[in-house]
């Protein structure tokens, strides 16, 4: 096999990573409400936790994007006619070769760049990519895409793919700055895709929050375990109870840990010392959940304009192509 159609473009180093999340679990234990950012729940526990919650009866947003994905891909391929397939956190995705398979029954592919903090992951994927698809070039690149999606390579006929609501874990300015970063790195010809996960019953939404099993409490929890471990916090994620509900004024599922009794909390790598009492709630993560008018409405106010939409038959989950402009 040739290995000149493999490249990896390192933009993160461990000390980087360690850096960045001391900065911002500092900042976020010193809000009130307390808060952890979601992105810490992935290490490889986090991430397998993840892999389960996706395989819940009461989780669809996977199976329904997915479907969806099945469904629509090989008319998104055609009408882009897109050559690369841009994937901004593309972990190990198998949604990947969906749209890949999709961009070779088109004739066009050439080309696909994954964008993920975990290197391991990336070049597990690439390789193992590179054995499927031998024709295919593999650029991967090991970034933050809240932080390195300016130094990502350029490329021609690109789709641009932002999968699994992940954008959902940004409050809306947030989420603004980020599709903002993504509209200046579209050429005209360019695509994004994106995936949503739209309003509705709210039963519906809190049981894929609140499963029976009690996979995404530990989910929840593991949040704790990743900051004992890499800053040697003692938080003792038994002392922490599941909170997960809608939030219907600001459209998401907020996730938080509340603590079972008035305890203290050290967390020498930030040289912090955490009182919490009784009751008192860390947010551990949003979920936005968006409407078609909200969807349009955050893509124009990044500089892009919806394509087209593609909600499931349910209108349980949405994928939007849009265009720079
Ligand atoms: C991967 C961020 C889309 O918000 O549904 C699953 C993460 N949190 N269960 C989501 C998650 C709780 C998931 N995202």
């Amino acid at each position: 096999m040739s290995t000149s159609l493999l490249e990896v473009e390192v933009h993160l180093d461990e000390q980087d990573l360690v850096q960045t999340m001391k900065q911002e679990v500092a900042h976020g234990l010193r809000q009130r409400p307390r808060q952890i950012p979601p992105k810490f729940f992935y290490d490889e526990r986090g991430s397998q936790l993840f892999e389960r919650i996706t395989e819940l009866p009461e989780y669809y947003l996977t199976r329904a994007e997915r479907a969806l994905l099945d469904r629509a891909a090989p008319g998104i391929a055609e009408r882009c006619g897109c050559s690369e397939l841009l994937e901004l956190g593309s972990g190990s995705s198998a949604k990947t070769r969906v749209l890949l398979n999709a961009m070779k029954g088109a004739g066009l592919l050439e080309k696909y760049v994954p964008v993920d903090v975990s290197e391991t992951m990336v070049r597990e994927t690439a390789d193992q990519l590179r054995s499927e698809y031998p024709k295919l070039a593999v650029h991967a690149v090991i970034g933050d895409f809240t932080r390195h999606l300016h130094l990502l390579p350029h490329g021609e006929r690109r789709l641009v793919a932002f999968l699994g609501s992940t954008v959902g874990n940004f409050e809306r300015d947030s989420a603004v700055a980020l599709l903002r970063e993504v509209a200046s790195a579209l050429g005209p010809q360019d695509r994004f895709l994106l995936g949503t996960d739209l309003v509705k019953d709210q039963a519906v939404l809190e049981a894929a929050y609140n499963d029976s099993e009690g996979v995404t409490a530990e989910f929840n929890r593991n949040a704790l375990r990743v900051l004992n471990q890499q800053l040697d916090a003692d938080f003792v994620p038994e002392r922490f109870e599941h909170v997960a509900f809608f939030d219907r004024v600001n459209s998401w599922i907020e996730m938080r840990l509340r603590s079972t009794e008035d305890q203290t909390v050290t967390i020498p790598g930030l040289e912090m010392v955490l009182d919490l009492s009784e009751g008192e709630e860390i947010r551990t993560e949003i979920s936005c959940k968006y409407t078609r008018e909200s969807v349009e409405d955050l893509l124009r106010e990044a500089g892009m304009k919806l394509v087209e939409w593609l909600p499931d038959e349910r209108e349980y989950f949405a994928l939007s192509l849009a265009a720079r402009g």
